[in-house]
């Protein structure tokens, strides 16, 4: 049995309730105790102790952010995010921190045990529950550590967000692997290194959080800062529902909908078209990153890859070159002949389109990365950047 059973939901949901009753001028993160009043008199958002309630003691507000989660993908417990495990019993704790708000606990010591480890066991059938987020240790927890080893400062609920959507690798992991290896020569040990995913967290914090691979001597964009008062995930996602609330948008933006906003005035894709939004010329430079990967495992190293997005690890051997995945045994064959150059272009691609909404996190990272890969292969494959005529 995956899905949460309605009563579950409403058990937590019940237990919330009671909370939120007392707590409605309390704002998330700034309460320092689960049980006790504050000193204001206010209840943090928290689990009590004991219940049950009768339905009367159920907010009203509460009801709508039980019915908005239990419909996002949070709690979606029969998605491959967090039923991957079912059949092991229990979630490996290198993954348990952001596949279920048990392991999210734990790893932030919320649950009374050490923080920054998981050690205890967790179990399976969890997902991004109430009180991953509605938890006043959160309050405590300042700085979440990037893959790229960056240590972010953090206030309140921003910090469940951020320690979850923040990849798994970084820049530093691909410099690492290819170190002394020559760029243009494949090599038996490297791997493709993926990104992870849904990594917002990452783009957003642009060159300084460092989660792309920096070319030598370039200047990345840092952390995008938007305009107040967008400041962190929760300005544009609602928390509940995780959709895009679209109208405040359009006190400072024109536009029909999130993915054709534009503020640029330059064309970045070489198109000259300056009336589609930005995600446009993201999409564009992507896509032609992923062709030059394609042209220089073809035309510079002589064993094409084919990229497929519902396949893990993604990219896989066309060695005959017949445009058909090579098989082994009846299983796709891995793509094994990276050289430095292609490693780290595929990376940056992958972090890039890894991320749906790279073009609201941090659209000026998300052009550098792919500008300076696609510079990175032009040279063996004998494409002049300027008559691409893109813009970093
Ligand atoms: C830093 C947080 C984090 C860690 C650690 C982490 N993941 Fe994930 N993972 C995510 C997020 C966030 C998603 C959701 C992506 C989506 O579907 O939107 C995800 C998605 C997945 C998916 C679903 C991919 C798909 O195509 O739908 C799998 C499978 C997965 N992770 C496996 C793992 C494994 C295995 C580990 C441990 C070895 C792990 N993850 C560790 C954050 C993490
Ligand atoms: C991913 C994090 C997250 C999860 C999971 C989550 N919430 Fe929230 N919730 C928030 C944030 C952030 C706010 C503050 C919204 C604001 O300030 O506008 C909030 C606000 C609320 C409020 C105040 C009214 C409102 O909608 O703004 C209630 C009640 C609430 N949550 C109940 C719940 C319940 C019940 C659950 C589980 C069914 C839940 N939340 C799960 C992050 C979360
Ligand atoms: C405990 C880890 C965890 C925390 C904390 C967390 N998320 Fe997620 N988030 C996930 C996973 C895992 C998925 C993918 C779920 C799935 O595939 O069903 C996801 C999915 C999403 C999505 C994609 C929704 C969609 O329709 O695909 C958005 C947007 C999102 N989260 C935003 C947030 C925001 C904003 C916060 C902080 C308020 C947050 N998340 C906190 C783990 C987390
Ligand atoms: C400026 C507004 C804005 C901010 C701030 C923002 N996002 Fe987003 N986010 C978007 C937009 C727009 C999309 C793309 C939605 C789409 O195209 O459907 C998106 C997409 C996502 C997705 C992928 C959803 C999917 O469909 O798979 C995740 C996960 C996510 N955001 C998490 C976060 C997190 C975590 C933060 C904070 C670090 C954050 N966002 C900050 C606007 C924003
Ligand atoms: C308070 C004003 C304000 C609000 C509200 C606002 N934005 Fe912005 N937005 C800006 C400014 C200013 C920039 C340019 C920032 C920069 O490039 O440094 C920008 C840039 C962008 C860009 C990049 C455009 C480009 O061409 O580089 C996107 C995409 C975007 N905003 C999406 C959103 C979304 C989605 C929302 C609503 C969820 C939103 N914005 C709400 C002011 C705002």
């Amino acid at each position: 049995m995956r899905t949460p059973t309605l009563s579950t939901v409403l058990s937590i949901g019940l237990a919330i309730g009671l909370s939120a009753t007392f707590v409605a001028s309390t704002s998330l993160g700034q309460s320092t105790s689960t049980e006790e009043t504050g000193d204001d008199g206010t209840i943090p958002f928290a689990l009590p102790q004991s219940g049950p309630f009768t339905p009367a003691e159920i907010g009203i507000e509460n009801n709508q952010a039980i019915t908005d989660w239990f419909r996002s993908s949070h709690a979606n417990a029969a998605a491959e995010a967090f039923s991957h495990w079912d059949d092991e019993g229990e979630i490996q704790a290198s993954c348990a921190t952001c596949h279920s708000g048990e392991g999210f606990r734990d790893f932030h010591g919320l649950d009374g045990t050490e923080a920054g480890v998981i050690d205890g066991t967790i179990n399976v059938g969890g997902v991004v529950d109430c009180g991953t987020c509605h938890n006043a240790g959160l309050a405590e927890v300042r700085e979440v550590t990037f893959p790229s080893g960056v240590v972010h400062p953090v206030q309140g609920v921003e910090a469940s967000c951020l320690t979850c959507h923040q990849g798994r690798s970084a820049g530093v992991d691909v410099v690492n692997a290819i170190a002394d290896l020559d760029v243009d020569t494949p090599d038996p040990s490297l791997r493709f290194i993926n990104p992870h995913y849904a990594t917002a967290a990452a783009t957003w914090l642009g060159g300084y959080g460092a989660a792309g691979y920096h070319l030598p001597d370039r200047e990345y964009s840092g952390r995008f800062f938007h305009a107040r008062p967008v400041a962190s995930c929760n300005s544009c996602h609602e928390p509940h529902t995780l959709e895009i609330e679209f109208e405040p948008c359009l006190t400072c933006h024109q536009a029909d909908s999130p993915q054709d906003i534009r503020i640029a005035r330059q064309s970045y894709d070489g198109s000259g078209n300056t009336s589609v939004g930005i995600k446009s010329d993201i999409d564009a430079n992507a896509a032609m990153l992923l062709s030059m990967i394609e042209d220089y495992t073809d035309e510079v190293v002589g064993i094409p890859v084919i990229y497929d997005g519902a396949r893990y690890p993604y990219f896989f051997a066309d060695a005959n070159n017949d445009g058909v995945v090579d098989t082994s045994d009846g299983r796709p064959v891995a793509y094994a002949d990276w050289t430095p150059r292609s490693l780290r272009s595929a990376f940056n691609w992958k972090l890039v389109t890894a991320d749906p909404g790279n073009y609201a996190h941090n659209p000026h990272y998300a052009l550098e990365l792919l500008y300076d890969s696609i510079e990175d292969l032009s040279g063996p494959l004998a494409i002049d950047m300027d008559d691409l005529n893109l813009l970093r």
